[in-house]
């Protein structure tokens, strides 16, 4: 017999208070934070699903390992503890550990980006796209045309779409440094990629000589979805599927912050000797020495710990269904998200929601203040504010204009779930009356940040 409630595989030992604030609170915070949830207090929300990055809860072993920290500047115990923990699932010979993802990518980016670079990707994530666009390069996304339809159920929409790269690559291969997978595909809903389009993007970079390499931070979500949802995978242990796709790849960049379950953290890791030496030289100048990178020995523990947790079977299942749970019931409700429920998060489609509302008039980012003032829910646009404007200044639709709701790991319980689930369908019950935002100020790189919003009258 096997019962369907979902089981969170973990009973809670420390707590955290939450506060509820008032209709009138929550407008008055909005209106100081020019309406972008980015500059509210933490303390004014009560469910923050801004973000499923940082903001998990860390085990008993975890912080049990953050006591073992060796702050030593070189050559530290712990730096060794989280080598051998990244090297068990990635076995590339360089390893360079950076505070947080981003910062692998501005060090990888400025040593092979520049001018007259393209990097293809499935999709960018924002600050992926933003590193590339910093050194003067292109950042192509070439994502299957299925990961474009947000109800379209195919099983990997996160996959690249291997005739256009194909196109690409014999064009412009002199031009393209690297080839990045992102997995999942985080701004394309959370989506997975399958192996046998890894092993599809493999081929085509052998036969162009170009590398690959991963945007790896969900690699375990996406080992899940391998084993759940691809023919033949069902059997597998996660950590060798994971093993499997390393070995596909010639490197990656991390934030441990995802699959780390670290609250800090990263890294870049490759293959190529000559490269890495390159990029530990960037290291030294921005982050720190090679042996700890931007991180204090403690966050290195923590790491090396949640790597080992974060492909437990038991974890994983329930992760992907209690994600899926929500997904779910907003569907049963009527309301439009992305299908199939991606991994880490749900994402409301807002421009299907509020089709009332003109791309350029930002309808998530009306739907997003809107679940924040009726529930203090704190979600994150995910469309025109954070990818319409092109690095020439034109402003354009983004390919979708989504709302997405990160859920922390191992965080909230399922009653909180319950609660998010009752404000969008409320929400979503008066979407017709919803209206768009204008920008008033905003600056011309990474604009979702800071900008300052007026609603339109
Ligand atoms: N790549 C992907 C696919 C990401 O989702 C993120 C971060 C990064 C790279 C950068 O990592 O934050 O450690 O510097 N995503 C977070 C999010 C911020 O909310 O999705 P970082």
């Amino acid at each position: 017999m096997s019962y369907r409630t979902i089981i969170e595989p973990f009973r809670i030992h420390s707590v955290e208070p939450m506060r509820m604030t008032t209709s009138s609170e929550r407008r008055a915070a909005l209106e100081v934070a020019g309406y972008n949830l980015f500059a509210l207090r933490a303390e004014d929300v009560l469910i923050d699903l801004l973000t499923d990055s940082g903001t998990g809860a860390m085990s008993r072993d975890q912080w049990a390992a953050i006591q073992h920290g060796d702050e030593s500047y070189a050559g530290s115990p712990s730096w060794f503890r989280f080598l051998e923990g990244v090297q068990e699932l990635f076995p590339f010979p360089h390893v360079i550990p950076t505070h947080q993802g981003r910062a692998a990518e501005k060090i990888l980016f400025s040593v092979i980006g520049g001018p007259g670079r393209i990097i293809p990707n499935n999709t960018h994530f924002d600050t992926t796209r933003a590193n590339v666009e910093a050194t003067g390069a292109q950042a192509l996304d070439l994502v299957i045309a299925e990961g474009h339809d947000p109800s379209n159920l195919h099983p990997f929409k996160g996959n690249m779409d291997l005739a256009r790269l194909d196109a690409l690559l014999a064009k412009e291969y002199d031009n393209i440094p690297v080839v990045f997978m992102t997995i999942t595909n985080n701004s394309g809903g959370g989506q997975p990629v399958s192996l046998e389009n890894l092993r599809g993007v493999r081929a085509l970079c052998d036969k162009y000589d170009v590398p690959l390499f991963l945007d790896a931070c969900r690699f375990a979500e996406n080992a899940w979805f391998i084993r759940e949802r691809e023919a033949g995978q069902s059997e597998r242990d996660v950590p060798d599927i994971v093993r499997e796709v390393a070995s596909l790849a010639d490197g990656m960049t991390m934030s441990a912050k995802k699959d780390g379950l670290a609250n800090i953290g990263g890294w870049l890791a490759m293959k190529d000797e000559a490269l890495a030496q390159r990029c530990r030289e960037v290291l030294i100048l921005t982050e720190g020495f090679p042996t700890y990178g931007g991180l204090a020995g403690r966050d290195l523990e923590a790491i090396a710990q949640g790597l080992h947790e974060v492909v437990d079977h038991d974890y994983l299942r329930y992760r992907i269904q209690s994600t899926a749970y929500l997904g779910d019931a907003l569907v049963a409700a009527g309301i439009p998200v992305v299908r199939p429920i991606g991994g880490h998060a749900v994402y409301l489609d807002a421009r299907a929601l509020l089709a009332h509302v003109d791309p350029l008039a930002y309808p998530g980012q009306a739907l997003a203040v809107a679940l924040y003032e009726a529930g203090g829910i704190r979600s994150c646009e995910i469309g025109t504010v954070m990818f319409g404007l092109r690095p020439d200044g034109v402003e354009v639709p983004a390919a979708l204009d989504l709302v997405r709701l990160a859920i922390p790991r191992r965080t909230y319980t399922q009653s909180h779930i319950d609660y998010v689930i009752e404000v969008c369908r409320d929400v979503a019950s008066r979407a017709s009356e919803l209206r768009g935002y204008r920008i008033v100020e905003a600056p011309r790189a990474l604009r979702h940040f800071t900008a300052r919003f007026a609603p339109l009258s």
